[in-house]
């Protein structure tokens, strides 16, 4: 059992499923056992690996540094029912010193007892997992300079992204505008929140629309748009100039939407209760849009505070509710590619499942690439989609292990422009023949040129073919023009 155990717990922490469904479809028998040797495991894991790396019981080489198998002995050592069976012997190896460290421990917490003492040392739920706290300077309202003036009263802006006293701020080195705090700050009753100057946003939800990055005076549509935190982030970028359709199909998000808009005076946002899905593309009034934001309902499976609650919360992650979600999301960015002026779409959840992230990019490239590509979004940043996807690479991933952040995905679609997808036909067909020629230096260079008006470097390529029957097969299938250089 505590092997099985160990493999729950390493599961739910990998949110593969809830504690419940995965303990229900594991093999082994003695379920209500296995339910809550986990489930307490999980719940003391923290303090239980204190004790096992004060005494080096994580270098154990039977344990192969299994620390949920760890944290699961020394949970039934220490407060369930004893260990039994072949982990008994690696346990007794480690008692004096597990033994001492219960001893400090109860110490420190001035209790006489280890359970009493390993219940004062768990966690508060603020305390499991600590993100910085992330606000955004409104600049429709409010002014750079005037609100770090305000907010140096209170705080002290500084230069190091660490925030070691809890008084500091920092600017965000990613997102313009964006200020970090230290997590135990709350802004919710400051002025500057209250008054819509600040709003308060994690920092992952920031990069759709900084990626979508709509110059002032587009027609940008957000078709998810509830509660409007990405919505307020456009109008800001556009400096509300422009129009921003944007769309929730729920009534009471709509309102919230509607309430937040007017508190962030963002003029250019025209909220509306619809099923993006019911929008026609065709229709008059969006001709023009040229940029799309598609943040739509997703697992939420990235969001910390989920994650902080080990058991059944989890339960959005079944694998029928993730086709389900993945399904809905492919025919909403689809809808949105189909807008017929529309350069850019950006795609965005905050769920960690491939399924809602790189598979829904996969499968709408799949149907759309002979008009988009997925393009490479903000190279600099280290954390990209999974690599065994084609496209997964240039798309972003946050996670709170790598980015500090809640978990969260973006993907960047971008029309081909009319002239690239002429040139990519001809330079796809070229490749193909110049991968057939061989570099013989004694016959002379063919230039191929992709358009007789622009003989530039970029609509030019020189093969050497191996034959003079190859020069005349690329002359004849080509719609390019070769010319042989002397
Ligand atoms: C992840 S939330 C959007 C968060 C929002 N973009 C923000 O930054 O504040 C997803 C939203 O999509 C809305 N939604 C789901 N299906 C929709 C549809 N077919 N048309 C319009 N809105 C939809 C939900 O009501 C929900 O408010």
């Amino acid at each position: 059992m505590y092997s099985e155990s160990a493999n729950v717990i390493n599961n739910v922490l990998r949110r593969n499923g809830s504690l419940k469904n995965l303990v229900y479809s594991s093999t082994f028998q003695n379920k209500k056992a296995l339910y809550a040797l986990s489930c307490e495991t999980l719940r003391y894991r923290e303090v239980l690996m204190d004790i096992a790396n004060h005494c080096a019981l994580i270098k154990d080489k039977q344990l192969k540094n299994n620390e949920n198998l760890i944290a699961v002995l020394l949970y039934e050592h220490l407060l369930g029912k004893g260990i039994k069976g072949k982990h008994k012997m690696i346990i007794q190896k480690y008692k004096s010193s597990i033994h001492s460290r219960c001893e400090r421990l109860k110490l420190e917490t001035g209790t006489t007892d280890i359970k009493n003492a390993l219940q004062k040392l768990l966690p508060t739920s603020d305390e499991v997992i600590s993100l910085p706290k992330y606000v955004r300077i409104n600049t429709l309202c409010a002014n750079k300079d005037d609100i770090i003036t305000e907010l140096n009263q209170q705080f002290h802006l500084t230069t190091s992204n660490k925030l070691e006293e809890i008084n500091q701020f920092v600017y965000d080195n990613d997102i313009p505008d964006l200020l970090k705090f230290h997590p135990s700050v709350d802004l919710h009753h400051n002025p500057l929140y209250l008054s819509g100057k600040l709003i308060i946003q994690d920092k992952a939800s920031c990069f759709p629309a900084y990626i979508l990055n709509p110059p002032a005076g587009s027609q940008v549509i957000d078709c998810c748009a509830a509660p409007g935190n990405k919505t307020t982030h456009l109008a800001a970028i556009m400096n509300n100039n422009g129009t921003i359709f944007a769309f929730d199909k729920d009534k009471k998000r709509v309102k919230i939407l509607q309430t937040m808009v007017n508190k962030a005076k963002a003029t250019c946002v025209r909220a509306e209760c619809k099923d993006f899905l019911s929008i026609n593309p065709m229709d008059n009034l969006y001709r023009k849009v040229e940029y799309v934001l598609v943040d739509p309902s997703c697992s939420g499976s990235g969001m910390i505070n989920r994650q902080q609650q080990f058991t059944d919360e989890v339960k959005s992650c079944t694998d029928k509710r993730l086709e389900q979600l993945s399904k809905f999301q492919i025919s909403i960015v689809k809808h949105a590619l189909s807008f017929p002026n529309v350069r850019r779409v950006v795609y965005s959840t905050c769920s960690i499942h491939e399924q809602e992230n790189e598979l829904v990019v996969e499968e709408v490239y799949s149907k759309f690439s002979d008009k988009f590509d997925v393009v490479e979004v903000m190279p600099g940043w280290k954390f990209r989609g999974r690599d065994s996807y084609k496209n997964g690479r240039k798309c972003l991933r946050m996670s709170y292990e790598e980015s500090q952040t809640n978990g969260f995905f973006v993907a960047c679609f971008e029309r081909i422009k009319q002239s690239d997808n002429v040139e990519m036909e001809t330079l796809n067909h070229v490749n193909t023949v110049s991968s057939q020629c061989s570099f013989k230096s004694e016959n002379s260079p063919v230039k191929v040129f992709s358009n007789k008006n622009m003989r530039n470097k970029r609509h030019t390529r020189t093969l050497k073919p191996k034959s003079k029957k190859l020069t005349q097969t690329l002359r004849a299938t080509s719609h390019w023009d070769v010319t042989e250089v002397s």
